[in-house]
């Protein structure tokens, strides 16, 4: 699977890149990132990819030539025009049902962000899907498409050594499930102790004792998962799945 960055920071990027799962996805070529500075589109002698906005306010505006003609470039790069994703606060939020939909991708161009914001007719010539990571509001859009990375290539095909294991994530579909708790060893650190049933190896007994958990966890915590079918939830079981734990 192919990702393409366009940002005004590339070099946010290596140090994330660099590290664990997603190094090795990148090693192995399961996974490429290519990372794009879209000053490199900016015209003039200063360069310049933003400025005031038209009708007055605080910050500055992402122009518009430089962002459409770095995503058009981009796109005649490799050997399909991939799905473009602006980050922006203003999206629809991120979810494990639409981290699953774009896994299904062969190629995603992100566009990040900054000041405040795109011109409107990034939006409207680009027709870009428009992605947030939550309620609030980053610096820019470089750490939301490097979470967006990070939740989708734990879905491509090899890149965590057993596969199911993300099917069994919380949240994915068939999964409405929070966690339950992990243990490892010492047995006892401190007076607390492994609860005596996961020692017992009987193995119906630790998966009755794993739901239960997961259960009582999701109703204490996100009683709205059990409630809500909305956010692409529909198809998600009534009961927590066995095995793994993410
Ligand atoms: N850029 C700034 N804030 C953001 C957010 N919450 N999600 C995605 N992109 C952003």
């Amino acid at each position: 699977m192919r990702f393409d960055c366009l940002t005004l920071f590339p070099d946010m990027f290596p140090g994330y890149l660099g590290q664990s799962l997603l190094k090795k996805a990148l090693d192995r070529g399961l996974v490429e990132v290519h990372l794009h500075d879209i000053r490199q589109w900016a015209k003039g002698r200063h360069l310049q990819v933003d400025d005031r906005p038209f009708g007055g306010g605080p910050g500055m505006v992402l122009k518009v030539e430089p962002v459409v003609e770095c995503v058009e470039a981009v796109q005649r790069q490799g050997p399909a025009p991939g799905r473009v994703i602006l980050l922006t606060p203003q999206g629809r939020r991120l979810t494990q049902p639409i981290v699953e939909e774009l896994s299904a991708e062969r190629r995603l161009v992100l566009l990040c962000g900054r000041y405040e914001g795109f011109d409107q007719r990034v939006i409207d010539i680009l027709r870009p899907d428009e992605i947030s990571i939550g309620d609030y509001v980053l610096n820019g859009g470089e750490v939301a498409a490097m979470v967006l990375i990070d939740a989708v290539i734990r879905l491509v095909p090899d890149v965590l050594g057993d596969r199911s294991s993300s099917q069994e994530d919380s949240f994915s579909t068939g999964n409405r499930w929070l966690e339950f708790a992990q243990y490892t060893r010492p047995r006892e650190y401190r007076g607390l102790c492994v609860p005596e049933v996961l020692l017992s190896g009987d193995h119906e007994a630790i998966l009755r004792w794993r739901r239960e958990q997961s259960y009582s966890k999701t109703r204490q915590r996100r009683a709205d998962l059990f409630e809500s079918p909305a956010a692409g939830r529909e198809r998600q079981s009534d009961q927590p799945s066995e095995g793994s734990n993410r």
